[in-house]
């Protein structure tokens, strides 16, 4: 841990961009090979939960599970422990299956990437940090204390999971699919025949999601609404939505190497649900400590809020076509991050 921390710090400061970047997971995607169907066995299987040990270690991993999966009842708006999160959502709502799903948004590698540099703060963020960010922004809450025995909890259920990738290292399954960008922006007009088609089932016609009958939290999460994510959450870009989706919904339907939507018809409806003039959505933490991207060359590639170090607009960084800034970036020796 500390040695790590001390290698990025020192690299951070020596301004080295290139070799900055690789400290910096969401920078470099993972060295992912399981892309087919024939690939499926080669992709991580974490440990079961059965092997949880019985000691002290063991008992805050089985706490940190259940908190990932069952958060709102203990942090949520009505939580036991406090309240914390703004809205029901669970960690697992969008961590599936507790963050054991192939590129399910799933922590295979988290553990072993943490602390990291982080370009939205410009800062090493450890592993409770990052973790309170989502407190903050899908959560739409207030951070716990770091010390917390919820924080520790969630921390060490994150170690056990991924205990067996060394230090640095990814594996395959962990970050997301990749996908082919279509050659136009991305189309929320299209998003929406497909939403109805695809997703108004499970998460409501007007995108509300459906509470479980005791409403302690959800059967279907909202995808917009003042009940859901915030805009500063990594779910609210485009890209990053679209390719969570195609591996991933419908739900329990689609599996990344059995996906139901095309690549294009993934990045319309991410279009669609992100849509800040059909969808309204929280704002922004209120408690942000270091101001999102103050270095703007860090900024990933569908980030919808400039300034920018290229010459695209808002607009065209949020719904593309993506592949014209990639391009320019590379052209222009500027990082393109995802
Ligand atoms: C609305 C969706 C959503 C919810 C709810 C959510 N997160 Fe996240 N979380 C994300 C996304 C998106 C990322 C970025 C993943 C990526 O870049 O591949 C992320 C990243 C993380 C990471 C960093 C993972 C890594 O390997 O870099 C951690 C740790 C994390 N979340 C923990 C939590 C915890 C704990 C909770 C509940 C307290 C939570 N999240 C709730 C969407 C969510
Ligand atoms: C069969 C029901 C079902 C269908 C259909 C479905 N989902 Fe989901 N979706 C879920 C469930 C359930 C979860 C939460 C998983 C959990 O809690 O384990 C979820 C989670 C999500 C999340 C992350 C959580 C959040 O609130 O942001 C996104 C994004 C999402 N779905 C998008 C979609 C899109 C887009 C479609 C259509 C292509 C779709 N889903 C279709 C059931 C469904």
């Amino acid at each position: 841990m500390i040695p790590r921390f001390k290698i990025a710090l020192c690299i951070c400061i020596t301004g080295l961009a290139a070799i900055l970047y690789s400290c910096n997971s969401s920078v470099v995607p993972p060295a992912t090979t399981a892309r087919t169907p024939e690939d499926t066995l080669a992709v991580f299987t974490p440990p079961d939960t059965s092997t949880i040990p019985n000691t002290p270690f063991g008992e805050l991993v089985r706490y940190g599970r259940e908190l990932i999966v069952n958060t709102a009842h203990y942090i949520g708006p009505n939580g036991i422990v406090g309240k914390y999160a703004g809205n029901k959502l669970n960690c697992g709502s969008c961590h599936l299956d507790g963050g054991t799903r192939p590129f399910g948004f799933n922590y295979f590698s988290t553990h072993a990437n943490y602390p990291q540099y982080r370009g939205r703060e410009n800062e090493i963020l450890s592993l409770g940090q990052r973790i309170n960010n989502c407190v903050e922004r899908p959560l739409n809450g207030k951070p716990l204390s770091l010390n917390s025995r919820e924080i520790i909890a969630m921390e060490c259920y994150i170690k056990w999971l991924g205990n067996s990738v060394p230090i640095g290292g990814h594996v395959p399954g962990d970050g997301a699919l990749e996908l082919e960008y279509p050659n136009r922006p991305a189309s929320p007009e299209n998003g929406r025949v497909i939403y109805q088609k695809h997703c108004a089932s499970c998460h409501q016609p007007e995108g509300q999601g459906l509470l479980k009958p005791d409403s302690s939290s959800y059967q279907y999460p909202p995808l917009w609404g003042m009940n859901s994510y915030q805009s500063g959450s990594s779910t609210h870009r485009v890209l990053k939505m679209a390719r969570f989706v195609k591996a991933n919904m419908p739900h329990n339907i689609a599996k990344w190497d059995k996906p139901v939507l095309t690549d294009e018809e993934a990045i319309d409806v991410a279009a669609f649900v992100n849509d800040d003039q059909i969808h309204p959505r929280p704002g922004k933490p209120r408690t942000l400590v270091y101001p999102d991207y103050s270095r703007i060359d860090v900024k990933p590639i569908d980030y919808g809020t400039g300034p920018y170090r290229d010459t695209f607009s808002e607009m065209q960084h949020k719904f593309g076509p993506y592949q014209p800034i990639i391009d320019y970036h590379k052209a222009n020796n500027l990082p393109v991050i995802f």
